[in-house]
Formats: structure tokens, C-alpha cells, sequence
């Protein structure tokens, strides 16, 4: 297994390119189940989850073509990808792959869409908490599916097409407003989404299905209403730039001090998360660029953040957050609301000395000044970047374990950091 190799100690300076977003890539590739045309996606990361989920597609017949570089191309650029969903040969996504990927999941709604069928292993357990899947299953009940669970499998059923609804979430998911938008851009009439997920990577979605003839307005705000229609058509789509890598990069820099550029960042994609670097002492601007993030010499400032729903502070950098935080001069308090279970990288953080004290679902980080390395393992996406983060302040050697769980979701990490000036290094093995 591959570990990474960090001396800590070394500012950052220089620009590191943001690749595409993981988290819109996914549902941009199930898409391509609702149509018979090809979907070509642009800027599509490269990244274990993208390869398992290219697997996960060719196991229901599609045909997946990566095209090739040409001469002058940037080598960094994110990949293209011809998705075509043209014959789908099972509808069938067996519990091998599904359990090593939660998002594989959300093809349900496409198969049972297209096909009036779909047989879905349930996801199984996850490290950050129990992650049920009952908001995607009664949103394709309201469109009018039968849904039986056998043999761990969700085995849905609409074999006359699924009927537009009301469809009124309990808790906003992000995972169940793909689901039910995918499903609902093909059923017969009108649906409507309430409290539908309002992150940057459904209105991608959306973007994507409006091309390929879909009928969806209001994708960005908590009610979106679509009216389905017969078919969809082919389509060609850029993924929007990953907000979760640009804030962790942001975070680096705020943490190890420096001057970096993040090239092709959307600032409007994490309001929130740039109002808390500021408010920690990082000076953050927009340029035609894309972000640019310092911090010189000044000390960090503790912050008090709960992680909500978008457009609130992301569950998802909640980690990397917490990793800055125990360099600020003082207490500062980070509250986890999404998941039950995503402080794992509370006990590695002490490993190199961080001091947190968990008080339910709230974090009291007690900011010092030295953090000082050790051998530390990964134990999900977000949680082992944040060792990485905290490895590059820490004084001497930090080995993060188990690193596989970086390359879901993490493009060439090793390689954009050490271009700024980090000392950190892949240890194959
Ligand atoms: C997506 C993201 C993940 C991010 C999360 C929250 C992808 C591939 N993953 O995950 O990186 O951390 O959003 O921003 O985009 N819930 C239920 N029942 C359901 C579905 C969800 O109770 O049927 C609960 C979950 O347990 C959780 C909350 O709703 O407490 C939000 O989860 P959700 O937004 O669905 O997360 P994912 O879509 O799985």
C-alpha cells in the first residue's frame, strides 16, 4: 500500500490548477443512463472513483472512450470522456462495486427511468456515519415506482414509466436531489423538488440534462421544478472546478504560510469557506485566474464554524478546517451537522500533537503553535487530507498510511504541492 511522505515546515508558493469537481463528475457520468445519445464530458478528473465508476457504467453496456492527448495539449488538462449509454445490457449494479463506491448508487434513478427497471445493491456501511439511502427510494416511490428490498439489493420496478410529483425532502441530500432530478427529467408531467440540495454540483446537473433537453428550472434554490420529457438527447458538458480541493489547497496555504495561486477556482462556488479563511487571518482575492491565497508571517485567528447544508461551511472541508485550527492562537469550536461520525481524523490530529476535545457533535480545538510529526493513517477522503495539511506544518517527518483514500479524490496531490514547495513524496509499496 502507498504511504506519503511529508517533511513539514516549508511555506507554499507558486499555483496549482484545480482540477474538475469529483462530486459533479459522478452524477454527470450516471446521466449519460438517460439517454441513447453520446454524452461527451469535458474536464472529467482523474481519480479512483472516476475509473470505478467508468467500471460500474461498462457493466450496464456503456461505452466509455477516454480521448487522447494531442500535441500542445495541457498535460494537466482533465480528461474528455464519450459516454455512450446507447445499449444498456443489465440494469443489475452488484454489490462488489456499488459497496466500494456510495455514489454508484444514485444510477437507480436513471436505469428505473429509461429502462422501468433497476436493481441496485444497497451501498453497506460507511466510516463517516450510517448514510441510509430511504430519501432516494421515497422520492422514486412518489414517481410512481414499487421498490422491494431482496437480498440486500433494491430491486424497483416502473413498467409503465414513472409519473411527475411532489417530491418534499425531509433533510436536504445531495446524493436523493440527483436522484430524484435524473429520475424526474423522464417521468410523465410536472415534478417538483422541495427542500432539493442547493450545492454547485446539482446546478451542473441540471446544466447538463437542460442540454441534453431536459426541462428544469429553479436548480440552485431549495425548489426545482421539472417537466419531464419522452427522451433526452446527447450532449457536450464541461464539470464545473472542484470546490473541495480548492478549499483544502486554500487551507494549505493558509497553514504553512505563502503565496499560491489556485488557477481556474470559482470563488462564487465557496463563499462561505473564503469567509471563514479571511476571518482566520488569510488574505484571500479573485483574480481572472482564479483565487489567490496568502498569509505572511501573521498569526491564524481561531474561528467558530458549524458545517450546513450549501451554501453554509462544507461537511466536506470540515476536516481540513479543523487541521488549520490547531494553529490558531487560541479556542476555536468546529460543530459537525451532516454526519454522525466524521471526527475520525480527531485522534490522528493528536498524533502530531494537535489538542481537541470532542464535546458531541462540536470539536474544541485548543490552537498551539507546534505540531510536530508522526506516522498517521488515513481513514476517508476528507479526513486523510487533512493529515496531509496539518504533515506540511508539522515539524520533521510525517508518514500518512493508507493513502488510497486520498486518490478518490485528490488529483496528482503529491505532485501540485511539491511544484509550490512542499517537501512531500509517494512511497509506492
Ligand atoms: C454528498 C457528497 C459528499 C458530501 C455530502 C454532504 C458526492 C459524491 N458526495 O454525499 O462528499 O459530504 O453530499 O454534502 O457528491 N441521508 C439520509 N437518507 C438518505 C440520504 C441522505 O438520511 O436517503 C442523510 C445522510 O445520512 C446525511 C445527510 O442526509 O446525514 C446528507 O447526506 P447527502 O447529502 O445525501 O450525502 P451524499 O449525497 O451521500
Amino acid at each position: 500500500m502507498d504511504k506519503i511522505r511529508i517533511v513539514g515546515g516549508q511555506s507554499l508558493n507558486g499555483t496549482i490548477p484545480i482540477s474538475g469537481a469529483k462530486n459533479a463528475a459522478l452524477p454527470l457520468m450516471i446521466a449519460s443512463l438517460l439517454t441513447e445519445e453520446k454524452l461527451v464530458l469535458e474536464n472529467v478528473p482523474r481519480l479512483a472513483d472516476v475509473a470505478l465508476l467508468q467500471r460500474i457504467l461498462g457493466n450496464h453496456g456503456v461505452d466509455i472512450t477516454v480521448a487522447g492527448k494531442r500535441n500542445g495539449d495541457d498535460p494537466h488538462a482533465g480528461q474528455t470522456m464519450e459516454i455512450d449509454a446507447r445499449v444498456i445490457v443489465d440494469t443489475t449494479a452488484p454489490y462488489d462495486l456499488v459497496s466500494r463506491m456510495r455514489a454508484s448508487f444514485w444510477v437507480v434513478g436513471p436505469l428505473l427511468a429509461r429502462m422501468g427497471e433497476a436493481r441496485v445493491s444497497l451501498p453497506g456501511g460507511c466510516a463517516i456515519g450510517t448514510r441510509p439511502v430511504d430519501f432516494h427510494l421515497d422520492a422514486l416511490r412518489a414517481l410512481g415506482a414499487d421498490i422491494d428490498i431482496d437480498a440486500g439489493y433494491v430491486v424497483a420496478r416502473a413498467p409503465n414509466g414513472l409519473i411527475g410529483a411532489r417530491i418534499d425532502f425531509p433533510k436536504v441530500s445531495v446524493g436523493a436531489t440527483h436522484t430524484a432530478l435524473m429520475a424526474a427529467a423522464l417521468a410523465k408531467g410536472e415534478s417538483v423538488i422541495e427542500n432539493a440540495a442547493r450545492e454547485p454540483e446539482i446546478v451542473d446537473l441540471a446544466d447538463c440534462l437542460i442540454k441534453m433537453g431536459a426541462r428544469i428550472e429553479g436548480a440552485g434554490t431549495s425548489t426545482i421544478r421539472i417537466e419531464g420529457v419522452p427522451r433526452l438527447r446527447g450532449a457536450r458538458h464541461s464539470v464545473l472546478p472542484d470546490r473541495i480541493e480548492t478549499g483544502t489547497y486554500a487551507m494549505a496555504v493558509a497553514m504553512t504560510g505563502g503565496d499560491v495561486t489556485l488557477a481556474g477556482a470559482r470563488a462564487d462556488l465557496l463563499e462561505s469557506t473564503i469567509e471563514v479563511l479571511r476571518a482566520a487571518g488569510a488574505q484571500i482575492d479573485v483574480n481572472n485566474e482564479g483565487i489567490r491565497v496568502r498569509r505572511n508571517g501573521a498569526g491564524l485567528f481561531p474561528v467558530d464554524v458549524s458545517t450546513a447544508p450549501h451554501p453554509g461551511f462544507p461537511t466536506d472541508l470540515q476536516a481540513q478546517l479543523m487541521a488549520l485550527m490547531t494553529r490558531a492562537q487560541g479556542r476555536s469550536r468546529i460543530t459537525e451537522t451532516i454526519f454522525e461520525n466524521r471526527f475520525m481524523h480527531v485522534q490522528e490530529l493528536a498524533r502530531l500533537g494537535a489538542k481537541i476535545h470532542l464535546d458531541g457533535d462540536t470539536a474544541i480545538v485548543e490552537g498551539s503553535d507546534r505540531l510536530k510529526g508522526a506516522p498517521v493513517m488515513a481513514t476517508d477522503l476528507r479526513a486523510s487530507v487533512s493529515l496531509v495539511i496539518a504533515g506540511l506544518a508539522a515539524e520533521g517527518e510525517t508518514m500518512v498510511q493508507r493513502v488510497y483514500h486520498l486518490d478518490r479524490g485528490f488529483e496528482r496531490l503529491e505532485e501540485k504541492l511539491s511544484r509550490c514547495g512542499a517537501q512531500i513524496e509517494r512511497i509506492s509499496g
